[in-house]
């Protein structure tokens, strides 16, 4: 039997911050934005709040949705590129947090880490080794971002997103993964001497064009599934243009392809799970729906799964 996810949950910080909050911070447009990335406006985490608030917030309801209690989760995996410091992790503060007993470790692959975090959960159930593990894909990237950088500053915003990954009825859960690395394209996409992000924003966007569309189609492969099999594409948010290429790829209709970035921006690994949750909450995914979920981010990295859905 595959891992699937049982139990989903979010969290968004209440601060919005729109394309025209920016025009009155540097030299930009709402309309440059907007044609340009699709994002209208983003959340922002209050001073107050760190990753690990963010992440523990989406954990509780993911667990709650889950219908477990923290005892019952056997590992914490917190996909972060933001953590409050470089130790204790994330995972470990939110283990805290949660009070619950299990092994929490945090994984770095940038926009990539929600993948990362959900085939690495796969791993561990399949194999037998742990019955319930939670996965976060969380981000305060407003503290990483340089605000006078409007090549960067306007991409991207805060948030979280969580599962609970446990074996689900035969036939449903992961079916199939691709993950992917190329640490020669880390000079695109990085944090800067004053710990800012910087980036070679056209390099970034051929690869993913290239990437997003390339992964769907394996993962689908993968799973013994053709393009016209997929009910609904979930990529990474984090420009419009990108996450088009990709569904014209899969030849999907609109409909099928999931979109927030025009309201939360890029929350890097924690983009796919809000995305994910939206749909879920709209009652657009229906059982035995076959999703695709694919990512990519700094490093650079990538990676994509196909679900059949449902426990
Ligand atoms: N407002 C106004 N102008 C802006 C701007 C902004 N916020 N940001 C950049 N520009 C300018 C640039 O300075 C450039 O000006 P120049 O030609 O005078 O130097 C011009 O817009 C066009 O730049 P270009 O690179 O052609 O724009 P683009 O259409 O490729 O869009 C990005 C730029 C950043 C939106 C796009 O490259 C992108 O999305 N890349 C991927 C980034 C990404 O997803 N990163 C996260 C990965 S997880």
């Amino acid at each position: 039997m595959n891992a699937g996810i049982i139990g989903m949950g979010k969290y968004i910080p209440e601060k919005v911050l729109t394309n025209f909050d920016f025009e009155k911070m540097i030299d930009t447009t709402d309309e440059w934005i907007r044609s340009r990335t699709g994002i209208e406006e983003r959340h922002i985490a209050a001073d107050d709040e760190d990753t690990s608030d963010l992440g523990f917030y989406a954990a509780q309801r993911a667990i709650e949705d889950a219908g477990l209690s923290p005892e019952k989760i056997d590992l914490i995996l917190v996909a972060t590129v933001s953590p409050d410091q470089a130790f204790p992790s994330v995972a470990c503060q939110i283990q805290e947090r949660l009070g619950a007993k299990c092994p929490a470790m945090d994984i770095s692959a940038a926009c990539a880490g929600f993948i990362y975090g959900l085939v690495t959960a796969k791993q561990f159930v399949e194999s037998n080794s742990y019955e319930n593990v939670l996965v976060v894909g969380v981000e305060k990237l407003s503290k990483l971002t340089n605000w006078e950088d409007r090549n960067t500053a306007v991409l991207f915003g805060d948030g979280a997103s969580a599962a609970v990954l446990s074996k689900v009825s035969e036939g449903r859960g992961i079916l199939s993964f691709e993950l992917g690395a190329d640490g020669t394209g880390g000079k695109y996409l990085y944090l800067d001497e004053n710990d800012q992000i910087a980036m070679n924003g056209r390099e970034v966007f051929k690869f993913a064009v290239r990437q997003m569309g390339e992964s769907a189609i394996n993962v689908l492969e993968k799973a013994g599934l053709q393009k016209e099999d997929c009910d609904f594409l979930i990529p990474h948010q984090a420009n419009i243009r990108i996450m088009e290429a990709a569904r014209e790829r899969l030849n999907l209709p609109e409909e099928k392809m999931s979109k927030t970035v025009h309201k939360y921006g890029n929350t890097s690994a924690a983009s796919i799970g809000i995305s994910m949750i939206e749909e879920l909450e709209a009652g657009k995914i229906k059982d035995d729906d076959i999703l695709v979920l694919v990512g990519f981010g700094g490093g650079l990295t990538w990676g994509a799964v196909t679900i059949r859905w449902g426990k």
